[in-house]
């Protein structure tokens, strides 16, 4: 027993010292070779600032390609001369002047608030509900507004961010804040696509200009001068939802097709194909938020009753009227605008004629 127990001993004695001796052996390697990359890193300091010195910088600052075992567009480039124009563009250019301009779309909507004040119905309400949204509408418009809504927090905070927040929040949470407006906005961009395609599909149809949106605007909407309070006559959509409709396709299309390019950089694309898309994006976006701005403000606060039918799906007969007096006059008939009108009991009846026909 005690032999045995002496014999695993002097295993494990052995054992130790082998690997003790082997770790010793690779770290008076490592530092060996630490300390001969230390070396050499000081060669290569002397040789490029010392030998190459300002030609080879100059060179390098000129944007002259160097040579690189990788095949990528522009490896060999250390410095990108043209990247120097990008950077003024955003950060002396785009990104003071679309401060201004959301400032200022902020204070429009407050002094015509102040000034104009909102647009109230002028004949009281009826109590008789007219259909306007379906539960589909509704669904795509909540979910387009709340990604583009979050995506413009996401990138203003990535814009801005190091101007409002870093100063005031301790360094680690700045870290995670930029981290995460990133992750958000790399990642639900593409939701965005989505969502704007689903729009495009649903309601061009009621987008398209016609005669009556002219007069529409000779006479600003009735919202505004002497105008205000005329309701000019509107089909389902007003003059003014079809241009900010189409302003969203347009420049909404614009940031999706930038948005693509700079979140999936795998397809070849050179540093200034990435500065383009970034800076269309950017300007793009700027646009579109400035423009939704007002959207909001009248959904919210700048017309009495409007924002009913968005959320409950359906609208006041006289907001109807008012507002929308040629849809008015076109559904006001319908079966489902009628008092007493189930739509469960409705659809109930259609699904069983449905499964006694088949
Ligand atoms: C808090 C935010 C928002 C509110 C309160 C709001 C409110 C409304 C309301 C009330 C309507 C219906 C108007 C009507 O019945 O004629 C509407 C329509 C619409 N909204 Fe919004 N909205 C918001 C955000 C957004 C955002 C962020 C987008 C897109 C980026 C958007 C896009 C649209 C579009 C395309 C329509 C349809 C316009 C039409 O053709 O009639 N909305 N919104």
């Amino acid at each position: 027993m005690t032999k045995r127990i002496q014999h695993w001993f002097f295993l494990l004695t052995t054992a130790m010292i082998l690997i003790f001796s082997l770790s010793a052996a690779a770290s008076n390697e490592n530092s060996a070779n630490s300390e001969s990359e230390r070396l050499g890193e000081s060669v290569v300091r002397h040789e490029v600032i010392g030998f190459a010195g300002a030609d080879y910088w100059r060179a390098v600052k000129d944007g002259q390609e160097g040579y690189t075992t990788s095949k990528s567009p522009e490896h060999g480039v250390l410095i990108s001369v043209p990247g120097q124009t990008w950077f003024i563009m955003k950060e002396k250019w785009m990104s003071p002047l679309g401060a201004l301009a959301i400032f200022g779309s902020l204070v429009m909507v407050a002094l015509a608030y102040v000034v104009v004040g909102p647009l109230k119905l002028s004949n009281p309400k009826t109590g008789r509900k007219i259909k306007r949204w379906s539960r589909l509408d509704r669904a795509l418009h909540w979910s387009l507004a709340f990604t583009f809504l979050t995506l413009a927090f996401s990138g203003l905070t990535l814009v801005y961010g190091k101007y409002f927040i870093k100063p005031i929040v301790p360094t680690e949470l700045w870290g995670w804040v930029i981290n995460a407006a990133k992750q958000y906005h790399n990642y639900i961009g593409p939701l965005f696509a989505i969502f704007l395609v689903a729009v495009l599909v649903k309601w061009w149809r009621k987008s398209i200009f016609n005669k009556v949106d002219m007069q529409w605007f000779m006479k600003m909407g009735g919202m505004a001068g002497k105008h205000k309070g005329s309701h000019p006559s509107a089909g389902f959509s007003n003059a003014g939802e079809k241009v900010i409709f189409w302003l969203l396709i347009f420049f909404g299309a614009f940031i999706v097709v930038s948005g693509f390019i700079l979140d999936f950089p795998i397809f070849d694309q050179t540093r200034r194909d990435m500065e383009l898309s970034h800076l269309v994006h950017m300007l793009s976006a700027l646009i579109l938020i400035c423009g939704f701005i007002f959207h909001i403000y009248i959904g919210l606060f700048g017309m009495e009753a409007a924002l009913d039918g968005m959320i409950t799906g359906e609208v006041d007969e006289t907001w109807a009227k008012e507002h929308h007096d040629l849809w008015y006059e076109e559904v006001k008939d319908l079966p489902e605008n009628q008092p007493g009108f189930d739509e469960k009991a409705e659809a109930d009846k259609k699904g069983n004629a449905a499964q006694d026909n088949a």
